[in-house]
């Protein structure tokens, strides 16, 4: 029936869209219309292919009457943008925003009221949102549901992950729409909190129609206003926007003048377009920051994955129930494995300090650790308290004198209320030590209780502290929040989120199948970077807990190459440092590798299957590059045409043994030497959840006497 009613429509409608809009190259064409009962549709075409049919616009609000029907268009704008801008940090050194516009002003006549819709058509996709101008009949207003439609024209191929008001670090499931059922569901118990949605799945959403048109849905700008999850209806392969609920089931509280977040597809034949778009950054708005001088791009390691591997602790004591403004802490007993002591994080600093790592992230430093997880505890963390065995200012001054900047960590387990009241202290405690760069977290149930990780009262939490360490010219990566969204455009301090499932989960669960890498920079990373924590070399976890069976589902060499194919301007070296002192040759790479970038170059890419990535160091002569495999054996293939004509360079490669295989074998690498030029073309074998990382640097003349030439073949 829903069939024969969309049919219907589409006959109607086919040729009776009464605006249009191409993109600047002519490829998308955007068409917008007004049923006969006042309902606005939209329609997007690639060529000639359908990539949105006939798909509905609206919102139904709460105690006043809905903006779904009823319209008539009164206003008709059209303008066209095409400019270059600097991001503070980047993938690129320019951005490219060229669009055309169109600005639909609809009265709804029996209300008296009137909303805008603004579509931006770029030649990578489309961005529309719904704008609420300041008017009599319409200021203050309760979202019951946004009922955007977004048609699809078959069966795609899908990555998805179920939608979930709390959580986005669920594995990926690859199947068509149709089979996006409930029933599909796996288990997922080691993800700290969860609410699913039946039938939803989250955004960013990656499909690829039979016809090999990639399309991706996601959102830009997500502020003052709850995540889009999407609602599927597999029989007509039709989703909706379904907006994450609050604590009493509504979505949103607005106020005219409005404008909610855009919704973006975007759209390519190319899989390379869907990870090169830069839609949902230009879709955000400019940074208002003006001294950007403070914001700076960096690896760093951490008093971390020994905690993931449980061969330390973040909790000083063994107690399991503090009140955290009674409690004497230099009166508790010590368990003898606390991670966070001055003197095992002086060894991290003194490592930091040798292969120039610029940070040193400690985590459990803080006192609050003993009763923090699954309590719905709200007094949980003072963050300025540090526990007996962690001395803040000596450990600043060496840090200092090593040249090395330690990293705030601020886990909140979802007591946002505790954090929030909190928040002035803990960075003004932060700006006296030293500290300009803090890692938050959000493990477990929000409190407010009945708020959700991605409600709107939450999202504005996280845009408050991006906007308040701003003012403290505090750098900001976020754990457990909301997907982002491009919203570093806006806070550049803003550098990094997790929100997704990090290589963590490979330390103490079943782990993040070889694929997954693959997906991620296709559904997680499209709304902004990823605190991914790569670099892990001692792959398999019962080497410190004989019992384990968890283990990195990659190569040693895979996950050197995620520091190109996992995009952050934050960049964990997560491992140990006892770990990379057994293989400094390998982490060479590490040390070498960039983390802001000039240029990037997507050379191959495949959602699920594989990825190859170039990229050059910003103000500088040297590229890297990264390719990686899902569990399959494959040969990247990479044109270096992009390195400069008539230069040699030498490249050290970092790959898989010959016997390498990510179960049996993942620690077997090789690295060898050879001089290149931009005629070059690589063939690199990739093992069974393998991976190659490059580096190329120019060659002096005796690198050229003494090295191979690359061999041609
Ligand atoms: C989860 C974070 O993702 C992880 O990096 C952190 O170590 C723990 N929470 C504890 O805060
Ligand atoms: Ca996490």
């Amino acid at each position: 029936m829903r069939y024969l009613i969309s049919m219907f429509f589409l006959f109607i409608f086919a040729f009776g869209f009464s605006q249009n809009i191409q993109s600047p190259d002519k490829r998308l064409k955007l068409s917008f219309a007004v049923s006969g009962s006042g309902e606005p549709f939209y329609q997007l075409m690639f060529n000639k292919a359908s990539v949105i049919k006939s798909s509905k616009l609206g919102l139904e609000l709460k105690g006043q009457p809905n903006l779904l029907a009823g319209f008539s268009i009164s206003k008709i704008d059209s303008s066209a943008v095409d400019e270059n801008w600097n991001p503070v940090w980047g993938e690129v050194k320019t951005i490219r925003n060229n669009y055309r516009e169109l600005v639909i002003t609809l009265l709804q006549k029996e209300t008296s009221r009137n909303i805008r819709l603004r579509f931006r058509l770029f030649n990578d996709g489309l961005g529309f949102r719904y704008e609420f101008p300041n008017q009599q009949k319409l200021s203050h207003f309760v979202v019951a549901n946004e009922k955007t439609e977004f048609n699809l024209t078959g069966d795609h191929k899908t990555f998805w992950i179920p939608g979930d008001y709390d959580t986005n670090e669920y594995s990926y499931y690859t199947t068509n729409l149709s089979e996006i059922t409930p029933e599909r569901m796996k288990s997922a118990d080691e993800i700290a909190a969860r609410f699913p949605i039946a039938n939803t799945v989250q955004t960013p959403l990656m499909m690829k129609t039979k016809e090999g048109l990639y399309i991706n849905i996601h959102e830009a700008a997500l502020i003052n206003y709850p995540a889009m999850i999407l609602a599927i209806d597999r029989n007509v392969f039709s989703l909706t926007s379904h907006l994450v609920s609050d604590g009493v089931g509504n979505k949103a509280y607005l106020q005219t003048p409005f404008n909610t977040p855009w919704r973006t597809i975007i759209v390519s034949d190319k899989a390379t377009d869907i990870l090169s778009s830069k839609i949902i950054l230009n879709l955000n708005e400019p940074t208002k920051i003006q001294d950007v001088s403070w914001i700076k791009p960096m690896k760093f390691v951490g008093v971390w994955w020994e905690m993931h591997v449980g061969k330390a602790t973040w909790n000083y004591a063994d107690t399991t129930n503090l009140i955290l403004k009674n409690t004497e802490w230099n009166k508790l007993k010590p368990n003898g494995r606390h991670g966070a002591n001055t003197a095992n994080t002086k060894r991290y600093i003194d490592f930091a300090a040798k292969h120039g790592i610029a940070g040193v992230l400690v985590e459990g430093w803080n006192v609050g650790w003993e009763d923090w997880f699954g309590q719905w505890k709200e007094e949980v963390f003072d963050f300025v308290t540090p526990y007996p065995d962690f001395n803040v200012s000596e450990l600043q001054s060496y840090a200092n004198s090593k040249g090395v900047k330690l990293i705030m960590h601020h886990e909140t387990s979802g007591s946002v209320t505790n954090y929030d009241r909190r928040l002035d202290d803990a960075f003004q405690f932060m700006k006296k030590n030293g500290y300009d760069a803090v890692k938050t977290g959000y493990v477990g149930k929000i409190i407010p209780r009945g708020e959700h990780h991605d409600s709107q009262w939450t999202i504005n939490h996280y845009n408050r502290v991006a906007e308040k360490a701003s003012q403290y010219k505090i750098m900001l990566d976020a754990h457990e929040p909301v997907r982002p969204t491009g919203l570093h455009r806006t806070f550049p301090n803003w550098m990094a989120c997790e929100a997704a499932r990090g290589n963590e989960f490979n330390a103490w669960s079943g782990g993040n199948p070889p694929d997954h890498e693959t997906i991620l920079p296709f559904t997680r990373l499209i709304g902004g970077p990823m605190d991914y924590t790569p670099g892990i070399f001692q792959i398999k976890i019962n080497y410190y807990n004989p019992s384990s069976v968890s283990q990195v589902h990659t190569t040693l060499a895979k996950q050197l190459a995620l520091y190109l194919t996992m995009y952050s301007p934050l960049q964990m070296a997560a491992d140990l440092p006892e770990s990379y002192e057994k293989h400094m040759d390998a982490f060479q790479f590490i040390e070498d590798v960039a983390v802001d970038w000039d240029d990037t170059k997507i050379l191959e890419a495949e959602p699920g299957d594989y990825i190859t990535i170039a990229r050059k160091a910003k103000a500088k002569d040297t590229w890297f590059l990264g390719a990686i495999t899902d569990e399959n054996i494959r040969l990247a293939v990479a044109d270096l045409s992009f390195l400069d004509a008539g230069k040699n360079y030498v490249a050290t490669f970092y790959l898989d043994g010959d016997k390498a295989h990510w179960k049996d074998n993942p620690m077997e690498y090789q690295i060898q030497k050879f001089v290149v030029t931009n005629k070059t073309i690589l063939k690199l074998k990739l093992a069974s959840g393998g991976g190659a990382a490059v580096s190329f640097k120019p060659a002096s003349a005796n690198d050229v006497k003494q090295l191979k030439k690359y061999p041609a073949k």
